[in-house]
């Protein structure tokens, strides 16, 4: 009860104070229609790079260059906002990894030149692939987002000897979290975008087919060797772009381990649970709805070496399958946006209801996460200090790998 209202008042605070610098005095939307009308583009495409953006221009079925705003606290690389002349279809170009991404989302979700309430967002970029799951050109779908690099690192040459972490091992569920972790996104919205994408003639090049014919000879790797496909797979979020199988597989671990055995590490990029994480705030106060994020990432490379190919030839090889990862954004991505189009008087503009837990792993925007230790919100109040769950019952901070002071 106590949270409802909190958000509820918070939620007008933040119209009140979006709008207030504009005209002096409080309006409702409707109030202001005649002098100042927001943009409200029914789907908002997320790209974190030049290529990822440029999949975008050029299209035959809309120019989203019709219409440039400018929009402060985004990237200087990339400062403008694209839109289409209906304002139905919005672009911006984040910059790379996590820091980029979380400014310029923030960014747009407070800015008083858009009404996003109702926006679907659409994350699409490119990803490197686990080979055990898929190849290089599929078109992947997340449920979940990890936060993969939210560990304790030790470079390898300081490595202990094996047996000393004791009871700290990364088997075990962190006992301190951050909050970022772990999003779930809207899993009906996810199935929907899936079946859309799905209609698409997916983009394959010589190249790609014969980069990932390498990977046939080791078993587990058999996904990575077959066409490319629509699929549905988590994607890992870590700043460090990185490489090998031990990573991978290591990745592979902490994100079955941070959901609770329900995530599929599929991919891995550097920007999605920041994005994710400012959509959220944002959430709190009503701004955006949680439930619209739709994460699509094409795979462009492996994450892993073939047999025998040495790890730096992997990461270095910039051929596999970046042009038709970029192609697919396009070719898969249009049929998401074209399908909420136009379905969008009658099934989209109410919102798609999930029949899933959507949210971070706090449980900030309510109900019960279906991953992690549960919510840690008691009658509307956060029963957390500085670095999140130190306090919650059964969830003792580990002294030995802790190096903060409270
Ligand atoms: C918008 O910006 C792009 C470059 O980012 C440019 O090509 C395009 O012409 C601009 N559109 C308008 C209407 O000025
Ligand atoms: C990022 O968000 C995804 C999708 O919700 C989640 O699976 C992943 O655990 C998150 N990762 C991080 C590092 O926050
Ligand atoms: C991942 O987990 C499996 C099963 O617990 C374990 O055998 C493997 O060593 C782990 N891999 C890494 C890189 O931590
Ligand atoms: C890897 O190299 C070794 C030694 O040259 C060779 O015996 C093995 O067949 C190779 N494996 C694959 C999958 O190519
Ligand atoms: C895939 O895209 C490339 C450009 O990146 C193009 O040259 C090629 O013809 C396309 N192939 C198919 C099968 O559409
Ligand atoms: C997830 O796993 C942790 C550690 O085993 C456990 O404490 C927690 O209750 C589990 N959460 C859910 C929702 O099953």
């Amino acid at each position: 009860m106590y949270l409802s209202i909190v958000i509820t008042s918070l939620c007008f605070c933040s119209v009140a104070l979006a709008f207030s610098d504009i005209h002096g005095s409080v309006q409702t939307r409707e109030e202001q229609a005649n002098s100042f009308r927001p943009i409200s583009p029914k789907v908002f495409v997320i790209s974190m790079f030049t290529d990822e953006a440029e999949a975008w221009y050029g299209i035959p079925e809309f120019n989203i260059l019709a219409n440039n705003i400018t929009v402060p606290g985004i990237s200087p690389l990339f400062p403008q906002v694209h839109c289409t002349s209906n304002e139905d279809v919005c672009q911006v170009t984040t910059g790379e990894a996590e820091i980029n991404a979380a400014s310029t989302i923030n960014s747009i979700a407070y800015s008083s030149l858009f009404d996003l309430r109702k926006t679907y967002f659409l994350i699409a970029g490119v990803a490197g692939v686990n080979p055990k799951v898929s190849t290089i050109g599929a078109v992947t779908f997340a449920r979940y987002a990890v936060q993969v690099a939210l560990q304790y690192e030790i470079d390898a040459r300081e490595k202990p000897q094996a047996g000393t972490l004791g009871s700290s091992s990364p088997t075990d569920y962190p006992s301190e979290l951050y909050g970022t972790e772990v999003f779930e996104v809207n899993e009906q919205l996810r199935q929907i975008a899936i079946s859309f994408a799905q209609t698409a003639t997916l983009n394959d090049t010589a190249d790609a087919k014969s980069y990932r014919a390498l990977y046939a000879s080791t078993k587990s790797f058999a996904p990575g060797a077959q066409p490319p496909t629509v699929i549905a797979c988590d994607t890992a979020t870590s700043d460090v772009y990185s490489t090998g199988g031990l990573l991978g597989d290591a990745f592979d671990n902490t994100t079955s381990l941070f959901t609770n055995g329900s995530g599929i590490y599929c991919t891995t990029q550097q920007e999605d649970n920041a994005t994710l994480e400012s959509l959220l705030r944002a959430a709190t106060t009503g701004l955006v709805e949680f439930s619209r994020i739709i994460i699509m990432r094409t795979a462009s490379d492996f994450d892993r070496p073939y047999a025998n190919q040495t790890i730096l030839d992997n990461l270095l090889d910039e051929s596999q399958g970046f042009e038709p990862s970029i192609e697919n954004i396009y070719l898969a991505g249009i049929k998401v946006i074209e399908g909420i189009l136009h379905g969008w008087a009658n099934r989209f503009e109410a919102g798609i209801e999930a029949d899933n837990y959507v949210g971070d792993i706090f449980g900030t925007l309510g109900g019960e996460p279906d991953f992690g230790p549960g919510s840690i919100f008691v009658d509307g109040n956060a029963k957390v200090r500085k670095r999140g769950l130190r306090y919650k019952k059964g969830l003792r901070r580990r002294q030995t790998l802790s190096s903060d002071s409270l």
